[in-house]
């Protein structure tokens, strides 16, 4: 049987909370070792010989409703983790995208995210995209609004997939931490056939081993597509 290719990964990074609760910290340390998380990981997939991009779930369209001090923590964290990625970026050949709606967030941070996609536009050996102020369904809305704003009365599959802000729009795998198995408003037209994978391991503690196995579970899996094999 020949080996699935993984092309475009993408990761709910979820369980930052618990993580910190179980050690007695606050939620904000279970999202600061989570960050470095995402650096390993990101390293690890650039290395990787057939992934192409690699999507992470970083702040959703409803991650407002937690305490502003926290969104406001998560924030602060994005801009220094970009600020001092930039270096992690460059040197393993990264190239850094955002999907979502941005404009909610402050302008120096707005600029942050451009500058560093700017910066690394020609890097080859991965995408790193971060789904920022993201929602499948806000995603979906935007795009058939563009498609009515264009004049279009009648939208085909086509139309909706090339018009997502997703570069790659099909997602191979989908691995999401923490236990819980829900999909929570990720890259809802990017996920019908992906495979998915629960792990119980809480964000933190998610290593390049646990993803390397994972990794080879997608590999040996049988994929139909609807089709019989
Ligand atoms: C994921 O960890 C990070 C974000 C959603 C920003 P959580 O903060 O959701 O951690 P838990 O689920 O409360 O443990
Ligand atoms: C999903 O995690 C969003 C991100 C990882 C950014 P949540 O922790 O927000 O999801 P729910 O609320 O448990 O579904
Ligand atoms: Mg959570």
């Amino acid at each position: 049987m020949t080996k699935n290719i993984l092309k475009h990964l993408a990761i709910i990074m979820d369980g930052n909370g618990r993580w910190a609760a179980e050690r007695g910290l606050s939620r904000t340390k279970g999202h600061e070792k989570g960050a470095e998380t995402i650096r390993a990981i990101t390293t690890c997939c650039a290395k990787h010989p057939t992934v192409e991009t690699t999507t992470f779930y970083a702040f959703s369209t409803e991650n407002w409703k937690r305490p502003k001090f926290e969104v406001e923590f998560l924030m602060k964290l994005l801009n220094r983790y970009l600020q001092k990625e930039l270096e992690t970026y460059q040197s393993h050949n990264i190239r850094f995208q955002a999907i979502g709606d941005i404009e909610a967030f402050s302008k120096p941070l707005q600029d942050r995210i451009r500058n560093t996609e700017e910066l690394t536009k020609y890097n080859t050996s991965l995408t790193q995209v971060l789904a920022l102020n993201y929602g499948g369904r806000a995603e979906i809305t935007s795009t058939v609004n563009t498609l009515i704003a264009q004049g279009r009365t009648t939208i085909t599959e086509d139309d909706i997939s090339q018009g997502l802000q997703t570069p790659y729009t099909d997602i191979d795998l989908l691995i999401r931490t923490s236990g819980e198995e829900r999909i929570s408003n990720f890259l809802l037209w990017q996920l019908s056939y992906s495979e998915l994978y629960f792990t119980p391991t809480l964000w933190p503690d998610f290593t390049s081993k646990e993803l390397k196995k994972i990794i080879e579970n997608f590999e040996q899996r049988t994929r139909r597509f609807g089709g019989v094999k």
